[in-house]
C-alpha cells in the first residue's frame, strides 16, 4: 500500500483529527461529492437521477462499526425506510442496498449481525431488489462469508464482495463464481503477510476476473481503474458474455463521465451511493485513494485550523 495511503488509514483512527475533519467547515464540500446527503429524502434523489442517466444504483447507509445491539438496530430501521422509499418511488428494480455486517451488530455477536442482516433481506425482497454484504478488513472475511452463506440460505441472490487485494481470494472466487460477486480491489490498511502490494492486487484483479467469468454467476466489477475496465471489456467477448450478464460499478463522486460512457455504450453501470451523517470512516478511505484529493484538503484543514 502506497505510504500516504497507509498514513491517511492510520489517521482515521485517532480522535484528535477525526475531531478536526468533522468539524471543519471545508469538510462538507469534500463529503458532499462522495456522499449523497444525511437523510434518505436525498439518497432517493440522487437516485432518482442516476437511474435517470441510465445508471443503477446500490445505497449504503453510512454508521459502521457498531458497538451497541441499540445503534445497530437504528442502522437496520434506516434501511428498512430507506428500502420502503425506493419502493414507493418505483425505483427498487434498479436500486438494491450494500449492507456492512459491522454496521449491524458484527462486533458484537455475528448471530445479531445474521438477525439484523436478515431483517434487511426480507424487506429488500418484499420491495422487489437485492443485499450485497459489503467487505471490511480481513479480521471479518471469514465471519462475512459465514452469514452470507446463511443468508442465501433464504435469499439466494446476496450478494457478495471480494478483495483482489487478499491472498486467500483467488479461492473464494473460484468457489463463488456461480453466484453474485463483486470484486473489488480492496480499501483497507492490511499486513503483508494477508495482501498483495502495488501491481500484485491489480493482477490479482484480472485473475478473479477470469475465475468469475468462467462461472454461471453474476460479476459485478468494482473499479475505476481505466486499465482494468478495458481488461474486464476483453474479457467479457472472450468468454462471449453479453451485457447484462454482469455489471460495472463505480463511487458516487468518481469518474462520473466513464460511468455515462459505459452505460451509454449499452453496459450496466451500477453506483454506490452512501448515504447518512456517520460519513467519517468513508470519506478517509476514498481520500486514501486519490493522494490529489487528500492534499487539497490537508491544506484547507491546516488553514482552517
Ligand atoms: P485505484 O485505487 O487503483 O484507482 C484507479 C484510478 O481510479 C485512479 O488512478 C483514479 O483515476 C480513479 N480513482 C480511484 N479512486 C478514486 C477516488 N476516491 N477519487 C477520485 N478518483 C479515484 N472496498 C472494500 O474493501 N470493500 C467493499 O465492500 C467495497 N465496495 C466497493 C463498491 C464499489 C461500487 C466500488 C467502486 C468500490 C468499493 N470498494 C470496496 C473500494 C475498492 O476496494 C477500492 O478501494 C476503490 O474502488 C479504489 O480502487 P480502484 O479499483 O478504483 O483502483
Amino acid at each position: 500500500m502506497h505510504p500516504l495511503r497507509s498514513l491517511i488509514l492510520a489517521a482515521a483512527g485517532n480522535d484528535a483529527i477525526r475531531r478536526l475533519v468533522a468539524t471543519a467547515p471545508v469538510s462538507r464540500d469534500v463529503v458532499r461529492r462522495f456522499v449523497a446527503g444525511d437523510r434518505t429524502a436525498d439518497a432517493i434523489g440522487v437516485t432518482r437521477d442516476l437511474v435517470a442517466s441510465g445508471r443503477s444504483v446500490t445505497l449504503d447507509h453510512l454508521g459502521e462499526d457498531v458497538t451497541d445491539a441499540q445503534q445497530a438496530d437504528l442502522n437496520v430501521r434506516a434501511y428498512l425506510e430507506l428500502l420502503d422509499a425506493l419502493h414507493a418511488e418505483g425505483l427498487s428494480a434498479r436500486a438494491e442496498v450494500s449492507v456492512k455486517l459491522s454496521a449491524v451488530g458484527q462486533k458484537l455477536d455475528e448471530r445479531v449481525a445474521l438477525a439484523n442482516a436478515s431483517r434487511v433481506c426480507a424487506a429488500a425482497e418484499q420491495c422487489g431488489t437485492t443485499v450485497t454484504l459489503d467487505m471490511e478488513d480481513h479480521t471479518t472475511t471469514d465471519s462475512t462469508l459465514r452469514v452470507l452463506a446463511e443468508l442465501r440460505r433464504t435469499w439466494p441472490s446476496t450478494g457478495a464482495v471480494l478483495q483482489s487485494y487478499l491472498r486467500r481470494t483467488l479461492d473464494d472466487c473460484v468457489a463463488l463464481a456461480d453466484t453474485r460477486v463483486r470484486l473489488v480491489k480492496g480499501a483497507y490498511d492490511e499486513p503483508e503477510s494477508v495482501a498483495f502490494r502495488g501491481h500484485e492486487v491489480d493482477l490479482g484483479y484480472v485473475r478473479c476476473v477470469n475465475a468469475l467469468f468462467a462461472g454461471d454467476g453474476y460479476p459485478m466489477f468494482a473499479t475505476h481503474d481505466p486499465r482494468l475496465v478495458r481488461i474486464v471489456a476483453e474479457r467479457a467477448r472472450w468468454y462471449d458474455r453479453k451485457p447484462g450478464t454482469y455489471e460495472y460499478q463505480m463511487l458516487f463522486g468518481v469518474r462520473p463521465d466513464e460511468q455515462r460512457r459505459l452505460a451509454r455504450e449499452g453496459e450496466t453501470v451500477r453506483v454506490y451511493v452512501p448515504y447518512g451523517s456517520q460519513w467519517y470512516g468513508y470519506l478517509m478511505r476514498r481520500l486514501a485513494e486519490r493522494p490529489a484529493n487528500t492534499t487539497f484538503f490537508a491544506r484547507a484543514l491546516v488553514s482552517y485550523s
